[in-house]
């Protein structure tokens, strides 16, 4: 009887035993483990951010990170042969060292690569020529120091423009060289590291005519026989835009494409799109209302709901920082306003619209 009443007490202490580490493992997951089954999920990362507390929830919620700005050539290589390597190096040291996977970003962008690319020294714009080998030059040493760290690099960065009817961005690299910039680019990238997967990354990639543009435009390299592998969306959103119906046709046009598609850079502003001015100082700049957090809630589930719904041609999902401690939209486009894009609050802890993306 006693041996009966013993057998019994130890099933019941291992019962229990086995639903608190169920509670616990639950509890512990991740962003990444709730999607492990569908794709990646990163973070934009500054060298800073590596030094503080965040690097535990970066590496809790994390599988993949994209350095914000230390790859990019006005930090890397900002005159003709300094190159500087150190921030770029300890975050791809990171990476290594907590086994993530690493996007490369970005090797070519109008907005940041510095001025002595495209002049001379009276200050007078170069030949084609000569910014084609500067060009090689940049590309052939960021991505061979990078080979086998980082697996895909976002190659190009915001050419189209965002213009009515104008196709490509009037942009120095475009005045000087045309059109062909890009796949000289793409083709620099893949000689210096042929087994990187290279994307073409653009904003505003939910609008109607942005988006034909870029899909005519990776087309055509596609059809040139450019290495090109994917296309990086952005997704700098916003608690009203896109609508549903809107991100379900712009996924399914850049699936057909037949280049996998990446999430590069995704926030929801608790602001509506297109709002130029501060309506409220004292609130905008410190508040983050629960109608705010109500709206970004439902967007976040929503987009992740599309994001599943296409996953076998969605290869990875970025954040663009990590917490709303620091986002580069404080403060733009709007001066002295705070934004709270993210998933995780200024103490680290989760948003409501945490709960909405991985509940599914
Ligand atoms: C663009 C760039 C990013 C970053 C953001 C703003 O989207 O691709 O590198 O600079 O702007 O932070």
């Amino acid at each position: 009887m006693n041996s009966l009443k013993n057998i019994y007490v130890f099933f019941l202490f291992a019962l229990v035993a086995i639903l608190v580490t169920a509670q616990t493992s639950i509890h512990n997951k991740g962003l990444k483990d709730y999607y492990s089954s569908y794709f990646p999920i990163g973070v934009a990362v500054s060298t800073q951010s590596l030094r503080t507390d965040e690097v535990q929830l970066i590496l809790h919620q994390f599988n993949s990170i994209t350095a914000e700005n230390a790859m990019k050539a006005a930090l890397i290589h900002p005159s003709e042969n300094i190159y500087y390597w150190k921030g770029a190096d300890s975050i791809a040291a990171f990476a290594k060292k907590h086994g993530l996977k690493l996007r490369g970003h970005t090797l070519c962008w109008h907005n940041q690569l510095p001025v002595w690319f495209f002049t001379d020294s009276a200050g007078k714009y170069v030949s084609k020529e000569v910014l084609f080998n500067r060009l090689k030059e940049h590309i052939y040493s960021v991505v061979k120091r990078y080979k086998g760290i980082v697996y895909a690099w976002d190659v190009v960065n915001e050419v189209i423009s965002d213009n009515k009817g104008e196709y490509f961005r009037n942009s120095p690299l475009y005045k000087i060289c045309g059109e062909e910039f890009v796949a000289k680019a793409f083709q620099y990238a893949h000689e210096a590291d042929p087994r990187a997967l290279l994307f073409y990354n653009d904003y505003n990639e939910i609008h109607p005519e942005k988006r034909e543009k870029i899909i005519k435009l990776v087309k055509q390299l596609k059809k040139a026989r450019v290495p090109i592998h994917g296309i990086g969306l952005q997704a700098h959103w916003a608690i009203d835009e896109p609508s549903e119906q809107q991100l379900d046709s712009a996924l399914r046009q850049f699936a057909s494409t037949g280049l996998q598609v990446q999430i590069t850079e995704l926030d929801i502003s608790v602001y509506p799109k297109g709002i130029s001015s501060i309506t409220n100082p004292s609130v905008e700049t410190t508040t983050f209302s629960s109608e705010q957090e109500r709206l970004q809630a439902a967007q976040y589930k929503m987009i992740f709901r599309q994001f599943r719904k296409y996953k076998s041609f969605i290869s990875g999902v970025t954040f663009w920082n990590i917490s709303d401690r620091h986002s580069w939209l404080d403060n733009f486009p709007i001066r002295g306003r705070k934004n709270y894009p993210l998933l995780f609050d200024k103490n680290l802890k989760q948003k409501k619209a945490f709960k909405g993306v991985v509940q599914f």
